[in-house]
């Protein structure tokens, strides 16, 4: 059954095939794999993926990353704190999508409140659309409402991913479309979610 996971070891051999998918793609951005150098509070956080190979590694990725929806967490001067999801059918890793839990000057004009990334080989199967409308009550409950969701002009999925949730179009900033979606639309049921 389809469903947003935190982020857990048990996904770690899926997880890679997706990784692997991404960077076949030529999508490196999407793959999954932190290059985050040090700064003035955090310690960075760079692998290569072949050091997410090893079990304990990726664990301990899944946990910091699980992780950055505490306001203490470890993360990047410039991360504001986080709620991170994967999209997941049983163990099968499908996707990411993450609630960032302010907006920066940055985050309001380009990148709003939520990122998301789909693997490619479960594109155009309403897995966006889905994860986009199942994250909504966390950000009702985490107090956005509405929530700022981006894309790029050219990207008509993530376009139509935004519309479908009842974005409604504010202007366009740095090339972003800008869209605010109403969160508190309550819980999708089982029958909204993909096949
Ligand atoms: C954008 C992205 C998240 C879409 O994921 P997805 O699961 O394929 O999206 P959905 O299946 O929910 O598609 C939503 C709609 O867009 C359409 N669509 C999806 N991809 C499309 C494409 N490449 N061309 C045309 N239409 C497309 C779908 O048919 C669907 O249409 P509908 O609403 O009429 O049914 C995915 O392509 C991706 O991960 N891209 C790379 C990362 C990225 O761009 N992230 C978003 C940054 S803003």
């Amino acid at each position: 059954m389809f469903e947003l996971a935190t982020p857990h070891p048990r996904f770690h051999r899926s997880f890679l095939a997706a990784t692997d998918e991404f960077l076949a793609a030529g999508e490196e951005p999407y793959a999954g794999i932190p290059n985050l150098p040090p700064d003035r509070q955090f310690d960075g956080l760079s692998l290569t993926r072949a050091e997410m190979d090893d079990p304990g590694t990726f664990a301990r990725y899944a946990t910091w990353l699980a992780g950055l929806r505490e306001p203490d967490s470890p993360r990047p001067a410039n991360y504001v704190p986080s709620t991170v999801r994967w999209m997941a059918d049983g163990d099968e890793y499908l996707g990411q999508i993450s609630v960032r839990h302010e907006l920066t000057e940055l985050l309001l004009t380009w990148g709003g409140h939520i990122g998301y990334s789909v693997r490619p080989s479960a594109r155009r199967r309403g897995i966006a659309t889905a994860a986009l409308r199942m994250i909504l009550p966390t950000c009702a409950e985490l107090g956005i409402d509405p929530v700022l969701v981006t894309c790029d002009p050219d990207n008509v999925g993530s376009r139509r991913a935004i519309e479908g949730n009842g974005g409604v179009y504010e202007d366009t900033r740095s090339g972003k479309r800008r869209y605010w979606v109403p969160a508190n639309v309550g819980a999708p049921t089982v029958a909204d979610t993909p096949a």
